[in-house]
């Protein structure tokens, strides 16, 4: 996905989850700097709504919670019925969970940072690519980390769902090629973002949400 006021993405719908704030909003700024249709969703309404307004006509707010069916079957309906389908998709939205010694991170904890960061991209694909496929193909872009490239030591939780949507990418890559629908990860290291803004790092390094 290329931004910068190119054309390359003309005439095409993306979704990007997670994009009222941060890397999201970024994304969704940067697909339709390139021409896109896009659909920026999110729990966060008013900041939502706030990325989408600011984008102008072709980008619109959609209240989503990744780890909802429910959620993600309106929003594919809303792009098949007023933007001609979906022909991209950011699995963007995700949790830290916090930073917490193995045993010290709670089940519950565990279960809900990998129902936002690995669920949530599993029921993506699942709930997206019927659409994709029916438009001829499409690309799909997972927001992993380098917390899934590598043992970080306190995001049992964060890690084991990045290096899960890792795994899952590639098993999608591998089964949709045919369809002409590319899925690929990418694995930010440190940036500042809502986040990541409590580590104080502005535009530093040294470690991974
Ligand atoms: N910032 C970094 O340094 C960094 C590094 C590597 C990976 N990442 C990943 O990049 C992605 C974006 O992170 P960010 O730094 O912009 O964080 P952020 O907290 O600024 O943005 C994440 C967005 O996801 C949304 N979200 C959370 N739970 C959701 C849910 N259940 N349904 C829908 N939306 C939900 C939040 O409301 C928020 O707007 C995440 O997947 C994160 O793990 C970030």
């Amino acid at each position: 996905m290329t931004g910068g006021g190119t054309d390359a993405l003309r005439g095409r719908t993306v979704v990007v989850t997670g994009g009222a704030r941060g890397l999201g909003a970024a994304t969704a700024r940067a697909a339709a700097a390139a021409g896109a249709r896009v659909l920026v969703t999110d729990v966060l309404e008013d900041e939502g709504r706030a990325v989408a307004g600011e984008l102008g006509d072709h980008a619109r707010f959609v209240r989503h919670d990744v780890t909802s069916e429910d959620d993600w079957r309106a929003v594919v309906d809303l792009a098949e019925r007023t933007c001609g389908g979906v022909h991209g998709l950011v699995n963007n939205a995700g949790i830290s969970g916090g930073s917490h010694a193995l045993e010290e991170q709670t089940a519950e904890a565990f279960r809900r940072v990998v129902d936002i960061d690995l669920t949530g991209v599993f029921l993506g694909l699942r709930t997206v690519v019927p659409a994709m496929r029916a438009g001829g193909g499409g690309s799909v872009v997972n927001v992993s980390s380098a917390a899934g490239l590598t043992g970080l030591a306190r995001t049992a939780g964060y890690g084991a769902a990045k290096w899960g949507v890792r795994g899952l990418t590639k098993i999608a890559a591998v089964e949709l090629a045919a369809d002409r629908i590319r899925v690929n990860s990418v694995h930010p290291g440190m940036i500042h973002t809502p986040m990541t803004a409590h580590l104080g790092i502005p535009g530093g390094d040294g470690g991974y949400p």
